[in-house]
């Protein structure tokens, strides 16, 4: 699967965003190694930190069948927002343990797009490595 069609995913996703309070849409989409996609969007909650962002929900039902790091091959998260949505503080901590350190990440609002790692996001992590 090409990154525009992983990409288009994410964007066919964000039409399932439950984004009541905020009106944001977001869309994630994890590609797997074997081709398998698994779709993700923003979940929000009256009690409003209770909000899963969709990157979380995308990587949270791959791992949920059974899928790991290693077997991930790249992440989109797209917005229509006015500038590309980079995921939030606590979406890097997660998605630096769920994810490969160099694992691509696709950024598009559409308009632009962008290719992160984790490394990138979040240098000088606390993770796995500290703790195991
Ligand atoms: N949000 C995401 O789902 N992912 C991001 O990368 C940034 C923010 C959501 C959380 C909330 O539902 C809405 O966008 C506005 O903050």
């Amino acid at each position: 699967m090409t990154k525009n069609e992983l990409v288009a995913l994410a964007f066919e996703a964000l039409e399932d965003s439950y984004c009541v309070y905020s009106n944001f849409p977001v869309g994630a989409c994890v590609l797997c190694k074997d081709g398998k996609t698994f779709k993700g969007v923003n979940i929000e909650n009256a009690s409003y930190g209770l909000t899963n962002c969709a990157e979380r929900s995308a990587v949270f039902a791959a791992y949920s069948n059974g899928y790991r790091r290693e077997d991930i091959e790249a992440l989109a998260i797209v917005s229509n927002g006015k500038r590309i949505s980079a995921p939030c503080g606590a979406c890097r901590q997660v998605l630096n343990e769920l994810l490969g350190k160099d694992t691509p990440i696709y950024l598009s609002n559409g308009k632009e797009e962008v290719t992160k790692t984790m490394r990138e996001l979040l240098p000088m992590s606390f993770d796995e490595e500290d703790v195991l």
